[in-house]
Order: structure tokens, then C-alpha cells, then sequence
């Protein structure tokens, strides 16, 4: 295990109910699915499938241990000029997935989309409207999944709706705020990410929610998004609990 920023961690079998920092809202970005495939000699499209299957495995964890809200990389903007094949397989997981509402509404979890939705398909933006009306009622959890998604794309999304506002003549300039841009982000309502967790080496935010994690505290692990298991988030929340956290402050 590689852990940014602390040289061990012996406390791994701490119980994660005695932590005295929980985050509010753990952020993941699902990475090296490829690089899983190929240590196999497979093609990339399985390592796909082995992602969005550890993708559910770690959000039934994550409402075991009692995570408020959590949030999802799945697919940024940047995905679709990936080969026609992976992206079908990406979308065809995703579709999937929406088909399994159930299992979020036993689990009184509400589910939202990250991201402009106009872009896909009527089939499948129908079943992320019913799944997101569906669960609309719920709020043990948040699941949110960033699918076509970017993060200054939103940034910009909401910079144009503010800029409607202006012409409309209903805000004027020296309104605009934080919380206003924060108002019309996908996220609007849920609190910014105190933990982001990269797997699979990479050191970067990739234009993930870069305007809600400011703040962020980061946890990297050398671990492919597949292998990475419940005891790896453990390690990963034991470590955000031992963080001193200052906001700007001292
Ligand atoms: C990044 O790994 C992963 C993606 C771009 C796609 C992630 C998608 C899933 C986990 C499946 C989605 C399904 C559901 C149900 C949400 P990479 O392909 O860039 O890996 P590499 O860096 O090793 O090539």
C-alpha cells in the first residue's frame, strides 16, 4: 500500500466506528480498470466489467459503515474519444446498473447524476431520469456518479446560468457568490468532498469535482480500481482520521 503523506499505517485494524473524523463525503475516482486487464492479458473491456462489479461491491460497503454521501467517477467528457468498443461496454455496464434500482431502494439510498445528461442516448437518460425520480425520496445515502462529467464544464455550467440570471435582469453581478456558482453545480445541496481516493498510482484530480474539493484531503494507493477492496477504504478513512484539516486557517 502506498499512503500519501504518512509513513504507516499500524492502526489498519482500528474499528471504523471509532473514528472521530468521518468524512461527510468520500470522493473515488475508479481508475486503472485498463491496467488490470492487460496485467491479465484481457482485453481492456474486462477490466471494465470488473470495475463496475468492485463499484458495487464498495457502495454496499460504504452504506454498512454509514458514508453520508459519496461520489463516483465514471466517465468525464474526455471518455468518449476512447475506442467504440470500450465506450460501448462502459455505457452498457452503466445501462446495467440502472436496471437494478431495487437494490438502491431497499437500501433507502438516493441516486444522482453528475454531469449533462443531454448527451446520451433517449434509452438510456429515460432510465437515469426514473432511477434519479425513484429514489428522489431517500436520504440515508447520496450516491452520486459523475458520468459525462467534467469538472469545469460544470464550473461553466453554472457561470451560464448565473449569466442568464444577469441578463434577465433578476441578479445583478455583484451578487454572484460562491454559494450562487455552488448553487447551480450537479452537486447543488451536498456538501463539499473532504476524501478523494485515487487508485491505481496516478497523483492528479483529473478535473474530478474540482471546484467541491478545494478543501480535500487525498488518499492515493498504488491498488487497481478492481482489487481495491472495503479493508483499503478502511486504511483510507483510518488516515483521513489522523489529517489535521485548517481550511485556510492555522
Ligand atoms: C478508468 O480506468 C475508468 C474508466 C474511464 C471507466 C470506469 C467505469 C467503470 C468502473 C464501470 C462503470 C459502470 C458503472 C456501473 C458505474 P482506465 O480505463 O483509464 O484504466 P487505465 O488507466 O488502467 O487504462
Amino acid at each position: 500500500m502506498a499512503l500519501f503523506g504518512k509513513k504507516d499505517n499500524k492502526e489498519a485494524a482500528k474499528s471504523i466506528s471509532e473514528l472521530k473524523n468521518f468524512p461527510q463525503h468520500v470522493g473515488f475516482i475508479m481508475d486503472g480498470n485498463g491496467r488490470w486487464a492487460k496485467k491479465r492479458g484481457l482485453p481492456r473491456t474486462f477490466g471494465h466489467r470488473e470495475g463496475a462489479k468492485n463499484f458495487r461491491k464498495i457502495v454496499r460497503y460504504c452504506k454498512d459503515i454509514g458514508l453520508k454521501n459519496i461520489s463516483f467517477y465514471a466517465f468525464s467528457t474526455e471518455n468518449w474519444q476512447r475506442p467504440k468498443e470500450e465506450v460501448d461496454t462502459i455505457m452498457g455496464l452503466f445501462s446495467d446498473y440502472l436496471d437494478d434500482v431495487q437494490e438502491l431502494l431497499t437500501e433507502k439510498t438516493r441516486m444522482v447524476f453528475l454531469g449533462d445528461k443531454t448527451i446520451f442516448p433517449d434509452y438510456i437518460r429515460a432510465k437515469m431520469e426514473k432511477v434519479e425520480a425513484e429514489t428522489a425520496c431517500y436520504s440515508d445515502m447520496i450516491l452520486m456518479l459523475a458520468v459525462n462529467y467534467g469538472g469545469r464544464d460544470e464550473i461553466a455550467h453554472s457561470a451560464r446560468i448565473l449569466a442568464q440570471q444577469v441578463k434577465d435582469g433578476v441578479l445583478s453581478p455583484e451578487d454572484i457568490t460562491e454559494d450562487s456558482i455552488s448553487e447551480h453545480l450537479y452537486t447543488s445541496g451536498y456538501p463539499d468532498v473532504d476524501l478523494v481516493i485515487r487508485p491505481s498510482g496516478e497523483l492528479r484530480l483529473s478535473n474530478f469535482l474540482i471546484w467541491q474539493c478545494a478543501y480535500a484531503e487525498y488518499y492515493f494507493t498504488d491498488i487497481l480500481w478492481p482489487d481495491f477492496s472495503p479493508e483499503e477504504l478502511d486504511k483510507a478513512l483510518i488516515d483521513f482520521d489522523s489529517r489535521h484539516r485548517r481550511f485556510g486557517g492555522v
